[in-house]
């Protein structure tokens, strides 16, 4: 999937619409199942994904916006929603589009800076947090860890850092590989 080709203006049109269809259809899930969601467990969920419902309907603007500054037509039609009537499945199916979102926008944002498009880039950032935040709002209703691909190197995102043990252990020794560097300032 990722890197898999040499980016163009226009295949990220078309990129840009898959990834509106995809806020469309994370509009109408959340839209739906912030208000079907019923019983004291889910109450404050429910209350969550009425916030989403508002910040994918933020997202979709802000990419039909760049959609048609790149000289697109914003599509109509959403990605299919998936219903159900427990509880559990709706927040699992969220979780997965949310998943798949994440993926999609990370790569994004390395094809937009490849063709050197800054300001898409930067509005690109700023929805994959809020996409994040989703993520973890809905892995946490469902007691569960947080997907690891949502933990990325993007601004905002969690960093794992690596103990200064382990990375001095990777280090090679002084005397491995190519000779040390001429110190700086010594006439030879
Ligand atoms: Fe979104
Ligand atoms: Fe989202």
């Amino acid at each position: 999937m990722p890197h898999e080709e040499t980016i163009t203006r226009e295949r990220l049109v078309t990129l840009l619409n898959e990834d509106l269809a995809r806020e469309y259809q994370a509009i109408i899930s959340y839209v739906i199942y912030s208000q079907v969601l019923k019983g004291a467990p889910y109450m404050s969920i429910a209350a969550e994904l009425e916030k989403h419902a508002g910040q994918e309907l933020q997202h979709a603007l802000l990419i039909a916006k760049q959609i048609d500054y790149f000289g697109g037509d914003p599509t109509s039609t959403p990605k299919p929603v998936r219903t159900s009537d427990k509880a559990e499945a709706m927040l699992r199916f969220d979780l997965e589009n949310e998943n798949e979102t994440v993926r999609n926008y990370r790569e994004r944002i390395r094809q937009a800076e490849a063709l050197g498009e800054f300001a898409l880039a930067e509005d690109l950032r700023q929805i994959l947090q809020q996409e994040q935040e989703h993520q973890i709002d809905l892995a946490t209703a469902l007691g569960i860890d947080v997907p690891k691909e949502g933990l990325g190197r993007e601004r905002g995102a969690a960093q794992p850092v690596e103990p200064v043990a382990a990375v001095a252990a990777k280090r090679p020794p002084a005397s491995a590989g190519r000779p040390p560097a001429r110190k700086p300032g010594r006439p030879k």
